[in-house]
């Protein structure tokens, strides 16, 4: 019996598809070279653009094919899209061969849904759920380390579907990471963890003895062992300074911040519900720039935000100028069903929201070559 899984979408979700994998491993399954092979196909996807959910239908209607080849197929689907009550719906209307629709919280129970099979097609969507610690992760991704410490995001950027589909702000005892990673360590199998988060820099804020994550940082960085230490994702309204000192002095942090700045213009960020300005965001640069001048920074910008015009975009264009990222993803905005944002008015043309992001992307390959960053 082989499975394949399918993901889509940020570094979460691929860690996620390693608890997948460990799940059906732990059933006996094992992994399958390709799609065409396996037994039991899972896609985990992805919201966070409509690009995304485009894909996730195309590649899901090809399967139609595998299913009609064999019939005793199990076909999956998990993820932020199927969170979405409307379009788990919606799936497993258009696809009659899917068999089991779940959300991001019912993951930890896959196991149950695959044994439940036999008695028919499945959609069950939780709308919460506590911090999975079973830890059970068939780990994929060489010798790096993914480690989740906390699930959701409290801050509802109006684009954002990610707090609607991954629930509040919810922290892994501290206790509980250390030990998870010093299992990492012991394995002598990874040079490099990964914290992962959505919001990492309000790590622990939720818990019932707050901790914050400089702390998180220096504990994890005082336990023994030769391993480099990130974390992804950084919010700038939350860096605090004891943060940036941290990564400063500890020399198993690597001297990296992803930190997404979405907009260069106030009037965008406000209506962004960022919670801070242009001034702020430089700021913060200018610091972990005298901290750490090693430090590489990278960042994520949305053009075409509703309302946006052409000197609020060009304030965006000049930011990415001034700071010099290390490298940058540029998205086109994409409105979001349920969102604040896919209400605004004034939505901007797909015309003009291609133009701005080449715009952005080329002066960000200008940026490289006469850098030589990246
Ligand atoms: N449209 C376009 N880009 C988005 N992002 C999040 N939501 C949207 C959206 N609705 C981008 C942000 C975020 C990155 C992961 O995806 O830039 O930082
Ligand atoms: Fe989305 Fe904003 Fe939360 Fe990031 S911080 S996940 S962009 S709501």
């Amino acid at each position: 019996m082989k499975y394949f899984i399918v993901t889509y979408g940020c570094q979460m979700n691929v860690h996620e598809s390693e608890k997948i994998a460990s799940i059906l491993e732990n059933k006996g399954y094992v992994l399958a070279e390709k799609r065409e092979e396996a037994d039991i196909i899972v896609f985990n996807t992805c919201a966070i653009r409509e690009g995304a959910e485009d894909r996730v239908f195309g590649n899901v209607g090809n399967l139609k094919k595998l299913k009609k080849k064999n019939k005793n197929l199990i076909i999956v689907l998990c993820g932020c899209m199927t969170q979405k009550e409307a379009t788990a719906q919606k799936m497993l209307r258009t696809f009659p061969f899917v068999d089991v629709v779940i959300g991001t919280f019912n993951l930890p129970k896959l196991g149950d849904y695959i044994d439940a099979v036999k008695k028919g097609r499945q959609l069950e969507i939780w709308q919460e759920g506590d911090i999975d610690e079973t830890l059970s992760y068939k780990r994929t991704s060489g010798d790096n380390a993914w480690v989740n410490i906390m699930q959701g995001c409290n801050n509802f950027c109006t684009y954002c579907i990610v707090p609607y589909v991954r629930g509040r702000e919810k922290s892994r005892k501290e206790e509980n990471i250390l030990n998870e990673i010093k299992e990492i360590i012991a394995q002598k199998k990874y040079k490099k963890i990964t914290l992962l988060g959505q919001n990492v820099n309000s790590y622990g804020k939720d818990l019932t003895v707050p901790c914050s994550f400089a702390k998180l940082l220096k504990d994890i960085c005082a336990l023994e062992g030769d391993f480099k230490l990130s974390f992804m994702t950084s919010h700038p309204k939350d860096l605090t300074d004891e943060v940036i000192d941290v990564i400063a002095s500890e020399d198993k942090i690597e001297k990296y911040i992803h930190l997404p700045a979405q907009s260069g213009n106030n009037r965008i960020l406000q209506k962004m519900n960022r919670n801070y300005t242009r001034e702020k965001y430089l700021t913060i640069i200018e610091k972990i720039r005298n901290k750490i001048p090693s430090c590489r920074i990278t960042s994520d910008f949305i053009v075409g935000f509703p309302g946006e015009t052409e000197q609020e975009f060009e304030d965006t264009y000049s930011l990415v100028k001034q700071v010099q990222f290390d490298s940058i993803f540029a998205f086109m905005y994409s409105p979001r069903e349920g969102t604040v944002a896919s209400k605004m008015e004034n939505q901007i043309s797909d015309e003009i929201k291609h133009e701005r992001v080449n715009k952005l992307l080329n002066l960000e390959k200008e940026i490289q070559k006469e850098t030589g960053k990246r």
